[in-house]
Formats: structure tokens, sequence, C-alpha cells
């Protein structure tokens, strides 16, 4: 009897929800279609236009104040501008529009807001879905409170060329992964309700195969063949859909050479029509107009017809919408329908976020004063921090540093850089930065610390007093690496191997004989053979945000026990990168062998795929991390079970100390007709 009233309460609960829902979504729609029929042909068109209202994240940004057009209701957003007092100025300025139509602001909130958290990359190394959708969910904490409805994240594209600067931005190069991260990260900003004032709109970019681009160079054409797509590309994207991601992003690049941003059979039929996806697409910064530049358009009419036939709803900063789609519409050449079809998806967004009740419920100065920068955003930073970074080397157990250590040589002078900390794409507070120094001092130990290597030189400074503190001391820390600037957009790489400078440091500090261990900060896997070879422990940190020396310090002092797994293979050398033969390193360009257009032979082969089939001389591959304990694992079961595969296996912790391992699944598909990696992660 209990069980049949449970069951009946059950279905009377999922009933009434699913009533419910059915309920909203009629309201909206009654509200939407009625607001719509009020609007003229400019307001629909002015809700297409989305320009930046601070700084410029892209070219020929134009700079004017759109307060008056915002006025006019031809203004349907904003971006990269926030701060509750900011927002409030631009809102109060639509509330004047006829309609009274609210704006939205997006920003990159990329890896926490005012709280830095890890790089994207960073973060995924953790393989702990848990914490990246934390990660997250903070940010959309901090960003709301200042105002902001929308983030331009999370970046999905699939990368497994370290030359490309954007990775850092990423999961890595497995789509099975790069899927789940893409899942966490939309529940971590948008939550289950649009309409709570903490959460955020998630946007799906860059659509698509942006992290694809020949030679590693950013913005270059991607060419693929449509297994490789489907196969290893487009699953994130798809995933991001399949988790309600609020909207899409359309890439700078040409895809099969056809602009993403013109190109219907991505934005319209793939994902609106096949994916049955209700958000909006906004184009990356100025593509609509850059379909001129891919000389796809002769000019901003053009462009704006393309953009709009192809299903492009919003259009960032270059304003062919603004200067020609009433025009395009009043004289026949694009159907209203097309327009209105827009204006839904972006009105419908507005209505779900609460703004048509209440257009300034994000603009909260006291929610900004004492959501930013809180106690338990610092925690969470360090807690997401501490499972991003990837214990690569550790011979003779010199880590964890052990209790009777007293005095550090602390040699690096991106040990001190509160900016590097951050990453790029950071929206951190600098000043409030711990750095790897700072955090050291707390730790109870003389810190000797010396830069070691001049960071714009990069040469080697002051080596006989960097020796002299090293042999004084118990252990050497040396931070290495890449400054953060050196990854990001616009940060392709043709050689990603560290400064031989530091590296030789690094030799000159093992010779003193005292134990060293290496840091290596980094937005990309990197080559540094010469320190693999040398340095007894080796620890990649990444970036890690506000809380990256706690971070550091909890795993070098055993506090934290570290559980990483690397979600990119680290070639061991360039020419391991297998389309490397195709494009010469930038060195090489300078004899005129030109980055001549080549399409990626490998197709699916790539990643660890082809590290593990071609190369089996990768030390650092895609799913490696060690621990200060060790594990073993018994032999799996396998099993059939509910028309499932059960693998069952039992992992046992040998060593003295508590640790977290990711245990991964792969599998190989049986010899078919099908092209198949010999391996494909499908479980951890
Ligand atoms: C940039 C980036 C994109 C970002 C946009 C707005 O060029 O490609 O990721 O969201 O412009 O800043």
């Amino acid at each position: 009897m209990k069980k049949l009233i449970a069951y009946v309460c059950m279905m009377f609960f999922v009933l009434t929800s699913a009533a419910q829902s059915q309920t909203d979504e009629s309201k909206m729609n009654r509200f939407v279609s009625g607001l719509m029929k009020k609007m003229t042909l400019e307001e629909k068109v002015g809700q297409l236009n989305q320009y930046a209202g601070g700084f410029a994240t892209g070219p020929n940004n134009t700079r004017v104040s759109r307060t008056e057009d915002i006025s006019k209701g031809l203004v349907g957003s904003l971006l990269n501008v926030s701060g509750a007092a900011n927002t409030r100025k631009y809102q109060e300025a639509a509330m004047k529009s006829r309609l009274r139509i609210p704006l939205i602001f997006g920003l990159d909130v990329i890896h926490g807001f005012r709280t830095g958290f890890p790089l994207p990359l960073a973060e995924a190394a953790s393989f702990d879905l848990d914490a990246i959708e934390r990660g997250s969910r903070c940010a959309a904490k901090e960003a709301s409170a200042a105002g902001l409805h929308w983030t331009f994240a999370p970046m999905v594209d699939i990368s497994w060329d370290a030359r490309w600067g954007r990775v850092m931005e990423g999961a890595g190069e497995d789509p099975y992964y790069g899927s789940l991260v893409a899942k966490a990260r939309v529940r971590g900003f948008q939550g289950d309700d649009l309409s709570k004032e903490n959460t955020i709109l998630s946007c799906i970019k860059h659509f698509a195969g942006y992290g694809a681009p020949a030679a590693g160079k950013d913005y270059n054409s991607v060419d693929m063949s449509m297994g490789q797509f489907a196969n290893f590309y487009m699953p994130p994207y798809k995933a991001g859909a399949e988790a309600g991601a609020a909207t899409f992003m359309s890439a700078f690049n040409d895809f099969n050479n056809e602009p993403a941003t013109g190109n219907s059979f991505l934005l319209k039929e793939l994902l609106k029509k096949q994916w049955g996806f209700k958000g909006f697409v906004v184009s990356d910064w100025g593509s609509v107009g850059e379909m001129m530049n891919h000389r796809y358009a002769k000019d901003d009419k053009e462009a704006a017809y393309k953009a709009i036939k192809a299903g492009l709803d919003m259009e960032m900063e270059s304003g062919c919408y603004a200067k020609t789609l009433v025009s395009l519409v009043k004289e026949g050449k694009v159907p209203v329908k097309l327009v209105d079809d827009a204006v839904r998806r972006i009105l419908e967004l507005k209505y779900k976020l609460g703004l048509f009740d209440d257009p300034f419920r994000y603009c909260d100065e006291e929610r900004e004063r004492t959501v930013i920068g809180s106690k338990e955003s610092r925690k969470e930073a360090c807690y997401v921090a501490e499972r991003s970074i990837v214990l690569l080397k550790n011979e003779g157990s010199v880590l964890p540093l052990s209790p009777s250590i007293k005095k550090v040589a602390l040699v690096g002078a991106l040990a001190k850089s509160q900016e590097d900390m951050c990453g790029t794409w950071s929206c951190a507070e600098v000043s409030k930065v711990v750095t790897l120094y700072e955090a050291m001092k707390k730790k109870g130990v003389t810190v000797d610390y010396h830069d070691g290597y001049d960071l714009k030189k990069n040469q080697i400074v002051n080596l006989e007093q960097t020796l002299a503190a090293a042999r004084q001391s118990d252990v050497v820390v040396m931070a290495m690496g890449e400054q953060a600037w050196e990854s990001g957009e616009m940060r392709s790489k043709g050689d990603i191997s560290i400064s031989s400078e530091q590296q030789r440091l690094v030799s000159e500090l093992v010779k003193t004989g005292k134990p060293v261990v290496v840091l290596m900060m980094c937005g990309r896997p990197v080559i540094f053979n010469e320190v693999r070879r040398d340095a007894p422990a080796i620890l990649c940190t990444w970036w890690l945000g506000s809380e990256a020396g706690n971070a550091i310090c909890n795993v070098l002092f055993g506090d934290y026990n570290p559980s990483g797994k690397l979600p990119m293979t680290f070639p061991t050398d360039y020419f391991d990168i297998p389309s490397s033969k195709n494009f010469p390193m930038v060195g090489e360009t300078k004899s005129g062998k030109n980055f001549d257009y080549t399409n990626y032979e490998e197709d699916i082969w790539v990643g660890y795929r082809y590290f593990n089939t071609v190369k089996q001389s990768i030390v650092y591959p895609f799913g490696y991390g060690l621990s200060y304990t060790n594990f073993s694992f018994s032999k799996p079961k396998i099993e059939r079970k509910n028309n499932k595969w059960i693998a069952n296996i039992e992992v046992t912790n040998t060593g003295n100390v508590s640790g977290k391992e990711v245990v991964q699944l792969y599998i190989s598909a049986p010899e078919t007709f099908i092209q198949k990696p010999d391996i494909e992660l499908k479980a951890f």
C-alpha cells in the first residue's frame, strides 16, 4: 500500500511539474507574441544588435556611446560592461525606450569572475566534474552580482594541437571527456532555474571546429571530413545543446570553405533543426562583417543577408544588421519571419531571466559587495585549484616536502607574478591573487627567493647567487614555464618548447646536489625535455587563479595529494604532432617555406589516439598523472547486465597516504569497415 501511495504521489508531482512547465511555456509564448505584435521592424532588428559598451575584445571597435540607440530600442545587448551600478545606468536608458525591452549584459567569464579560478584546461585536469561545475557555479554567483546575465562560456572546442593558443580555454583533446565537461559547465552557469538571480546564460563556443585551425594558427581555415567532425569535434557542441545551453556563438573560421557565421549547415540544419536548439546564436566579435574578409560577402548588406539566412540571431559589434537588415526585409530579400524567429529566441531568454518582471534584478550593489571576493569564493577557488595540479614526476619521493625542511630556495620570477597566476581571459582582481612566494612564506619555512631568470630577456640572471642559495637550502623549488600571455587568443606558437635558458638553469640547480622541484606553469602542453630528464620532481601547475599560491603549497607540503591527470597529451617532440610534417615550425618559414594549406592527414587519429598507436615515445600522454601514493588495479571483470556492459575493477591504495585515483576505461572497436582509433576513452 505504502509503495502505491508513494507511486501516486510521485506521479502527481511529475504530472503537476510537467503541467506547470507547460503553463510557464505558454505564459511566456503569450507574453513574447504579444510584445512582438507591438514591435516595429526597426525595434525588432534592434534586438539583434550587440555592442561593446566598455573595452574591446576584438578589432575595429567603434567605441561610440550607444546610450542614445539604447533609449530608442535599437540595441538588444551590451558586452564588456559589468558592475551593478554601471549596468543599471545602461538599463535605465533601455527603460526610456518605447517598449521598455531590457538589455542583456554579456562578458567572457571564462574561469571565475573577480575570484579567479584555474584555466579551463587546468580545471579539466582535475577529471572532477563536480569541482568543474562548482567553479562555474561560483563564477555565475559573482558575475550575476555584478549585473551580468550571460557569459561567453564554456568554450568547448576540441583541440589536440598545442600550437593553438586557445587550448587553455577548453577541456583538451578528448570528445567524450570534453562533452561531460561542457555539460558540467553549463549546469554550473545556468543552475536548474534561469529565473534565479544568481544564474547566468551560458554560451557554447565556437561553433564549429575552431579548435582545428590549419597548422594550429588561430582563425585559420578548418577543413575536415564529416567523419572526423562527427566523431571528434562535434560531440561537445551537441552535449552543450543537450545540457540546455541558452546560447551558442558562431566561430570566426570558415568550416569546409564556408564561414561558420554564414554556415546554414551548422547553424540551421545541425544546431536548430537536428538538435532542436531553442536558444539564440550570437556571432563572435565582428564575424558577420568579417565575411567580407573571407571574401564570402561583398558588402555589409550581403554579409547581413547570408548571416540571417544561415540562422545567426544576434550580431556582435560589426553592425551589418543595424545598417541593412530593415531594408533587406522591406526589399523582400529577407522574409520578416527570419527576423521574427531571431527576435523571439532573444526575447524568450530575457523573459526566462526574469528581466521583464524586474530589469534591475541583477543590479544590486549590496549583493555585489557581499558576494564578490567572498571567503566562500576563495575557498572554492583553492578547492578546484588543488585538484587541477598534475604530478608528472617524483623520483626518490622528493615530494611532498618533508616537515624537516626548514629552508627553501625559491627560484623563478613567475613565483611572484600575480598577473601571470591569473592566466589569460581572466576577470580576476589581480591585486588579490596569492602568489607562490606569498603562500610559501606562510608555510613556516625560510624562503630564500631569487629571480633566476629575466622573463623579458629570457636569460639567466645572477647565476652564482642563485646556486649559492640552492646550496644553503634544504630544497629548491623552481617556478618556470611560459608567461600567461603566451597562450590564449591570437597566441599560436610554432614552437611549444620552454626556453632553453630556463631549462639550463634547472640543470645547473640539479648539479648542486640539492633536491629540485620544478613547477611547470603553462596554458598549454609544452616541451621541456632537459627538465624532464634532470629534475627529480615536476608538477604541472598551469595558471590556477586567485588561490594559486595556496593550492600549490598545499600540494608541495602534502596537505593535498595531487590527483590531476593530463587532459591533453604533452608531445615529447615537436614532430610528434601529427600534422607537423605538413606545417613547418615558425623558424622554417623564414626560409621561404610558407604555411602551405594542407589537410590534416591523421583524420581521427589525433591526440592520444594517434600517439598511442603511432608514437610509443610519448612520456606524458592524455590521462597521465602520478600521486604521492600508489594504486594497484585488479583484473577488470566484464559482465553484461540489462543490455549494458559493466566493467568492474578493484582499486587498492598500496601506499601510506590517502589519495584519489582516476580510473579510466578505454575501449577498442572490433575490426570493422568504419575507421576507428585503436583506443577511445569511454568512462572514468
Ligand atoms: C573574442 C573571442 C570570443 C569572445 C568574443 C567576445 O574574439 O573569440 O571567444 O567571446 O570575442 O569577447
